[in-house]
């Protein structure tokens, strides 16, 4: 059976909407668990839009399951991810103008400064998953480059404009996550991934975790955490 991670950075955005200190996304990891999440996934991102540094922070000690750190490869965030010590490190592009993470990392095209940023994080015992568009060339990077996971891009196969192109999709999902089995990757998921879409993706062989955000905690806001993070996990 596959993961789930909760992904708790949409609590962070609605306590920035007003500069305080509720909602407070430690306390929606710690109810995540209690629920059932397997994981919890955070991204700091350079322009501290939701997830502030003290989150990170106080997220490392106090998550019981494991802390998966998105972030940016760049200098500032490898400092902060060695001081933190979180449990895996995700990878991801980040520009400033987008609402959320929109592609894949290009590590192909980033091979040479990937590889040294991951030799540090792995000394450092930090296992460490590119997000990645599901394209052969691009798996193969990132088994070149050092990755421990690869976590496939889901966002083509949600926002798919009609069945059939879903279903093309979750084909390249299956060819991407199998030519990352071979390569000895291990392999997650995540974006766009709601309760009406997520089944298939669970079911794809060797799926170790999905990363799942926007769907849980909307969900959350109606319903409250405790039954959002149940539903998707008896549904994964
Ligand atoms: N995985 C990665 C690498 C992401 O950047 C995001 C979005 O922050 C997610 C998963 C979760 O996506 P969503 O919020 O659409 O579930």
């Amino acid at each position: 059976m596959a993961a789930l991670g909760v992904n708790i950075d949409h609590i962070a955005t609605i306590r920035q909407a007003r500069g305080g200190r509720e909602p407070d996304p430690v306390h929606a990891a710690v109810l995540a668990e209690l629920a059932g999440a397997h994981g919890i996934t955070a991204h700091l991102r350079e322009d501290r839009r939701h997830i502030q540094d003290r989150d990170v922070y106080i997220l490392a000690q106090t998550v019981s399951t494991h802390l998966n750190l998105e972030m940016a490869p760049t200098a500032e965030m490898v400092k902060i991810a060695l001081d933190v010590r979180p449990y895996m490190v995700t990878i991801v592009p980040e520009k400033r103008e987008e609402k959320t993470t929109e592609g894949g990392y290009p590590v192909r095209e980033k091979e040479r400064d990937l590889a040294n940023t991951i030799v540090t994080l792995r000394e450092n015992h930090i296992l460490i998953s590119l997000f990645v568009n599901p394209d052969i060339n691009e798996i193969r990077s990132c088994a070149k480059v050092g990755a421990t996971h690869v976590e496939l891009h889901t966002g083509t196969y949600a926002n798919a404009a009609n069945d059939q192109a879903a279903m093309d999709e979750l084909a390249t999902l299956k060819g991407a996550a199998m030519a990352a089995y071979k390569l000895g990757l291990k392999i997650n998921a995540g974006h766009g991934l709601n309760y009406l879409n997520v089944t298939p993706v669970a079911y794809i062989d060797n799926m170790e975790e999905l990363n799942i955000g926007h769907s849980i905690i909307s969900r959350a806001t109606m319903v409250g955490m405790n039954a959002a993070v149940k539903d998707m996990v008896s549904l994964i």
